[in-house]
Order: C-alpha cells, then sequence, then structure tokens
C-alpha cells in the first residue's frame, strides 16, 4: 500500500506525497480563555524555524484550536505570507470568511464539524441545556447520533512559492 511517509513532532507532523513533495500539517491552542497555555504564535514561529515553505516544505497547513474569531483573525494576519493555510477550529460552527489574505495564506476563522448539526456542537441536546438553565455541569455530554454533515475547506497552493492560489469551503449537509 503507497501510503504516505510521516515524521511526527510535538504538535505537528510531515507528509511525504508520493510525487515527494511534503508538507507541515500542525495545531496551535489559542488562549483566550486557556491563559495557562505557551504562545501559539512563538510555538509556530519556533517550528517554521525549521521548516520553510518553498524550501524544505511545500506547503504549511496551521489549524489554530481557539474560541475567539479575533485571536484567530489576528493568528491569520501574523502569518500571512508565511504559511499556505490557517484554519481554524474548535467552535464547531463553520464560518463564511474563507479567502485569501494580502500575502497569500488561505484562511477561514473556524471550519466547522464533520457530525450531526442536530445537536449542541456534536453532543445530544439534554445535557447542554440542562447545563444553559442551571448555570453549571450536570449530565454527561453524549455524542449524538444523527447522519452527520461534512464541513471543510478545498485549498490549492503554488508549486514553488507554497502560497495559497485558491480556497474554496465545501459541505455535504443531508437532506
Ligand atoms: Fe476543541
Amino acid at each position: 500500500l503507497n501510503y504516505p511517509k510521516q515524521t511526527a513532532g510535538r504538535g505537528f507532523c510531515v507528509v511525504e506525497l508520493l510525487n515527494g513533495k511534503k508538507i507541515l500539517i500542525t495545531q496551535v491552542l489559542g488562549r483566550v480563555f486557556l491563559e495557562s497555555l505557551d504562545c501559539p504564535v512563538q510555538a509556530l514561529e519556533e517550528l517554521l524555524s525549521q521548516y520553510r515553505l518553498g524550501g524544505n516544505v511545500a506547503a504549511v497547513f496551521v489549524d489554530i484550536h481557539a474560541e475567539a474569531t479575533a485571536e484567530k483573525l489576528s493568528f491569520g494576519y501574523c502569518f500571512d505570507g508565511r504559511v499556505s493555510v490557517v484554519a481554524g477550529t474548535h467552535t464547531h460552527i463553520p464560518t463564511a470568511d474563507a479567502r485569501i489574505l494580502p500575502s497569500g495564506t488561505a484562511y477561514i476563522t473556524d471550519v466547522g464539524m464533520c457530525g450531526d448539526y442536530n445537536s449542541v456542537l456534536g453532543f445530544e441536546k439534554e445535557a447542554p441545556i440542562a447545563r444553559l438553565r442551571r448555570q453549571y455541569p450536570t449530565d454527561r455530554l453524549i455524542p449524538s447520533k444523527g447522519e452527520g454533515s461534512v464541513w471543510g475547506i478545498f485549498v490549492e497552493t503554488d508549486d514553488i512559492s507554497g502560497m495559497a492560489t485558491h480556497i474554496k469551503q465545501f459541505s455535504y449537509v443531508p437532506e
């Protein structure tokens, strides 16, 4: 089986495609509501000191897993022109702002989730509603088992620069 080769490290992996090109994939965590974490900007800058776009990697895909839209947007502009993609996750709700930033990084604040949207972030509604009413966690969260939707992005990058040339949001939503 021609499975791509991978090198993994702390919070990242490098996938070697069948054509020999390598893609760096990494995830950083935001700090709004999670102040005890290390700085995501410094973490990515350290990683980028070993992997250079258009040098030893053909594309750099960054997932910023964070709560606040302003934090994710600031992070995107901070790395605009230095990575191929900054895609937000964690809220489970897709945003309608997929675009290419001025210096060539594809960006979206949140790609959304793949799962049952007739739920609260993929969980059966009862426990989150009880929490809303009582202000503290009560019942266990149970994964919702309804039919799933799929949300994501498709990004095309330039072979030489590694910058994004195209970003398109896609979805499959059952009837
Ligand atoms: Fe999360």
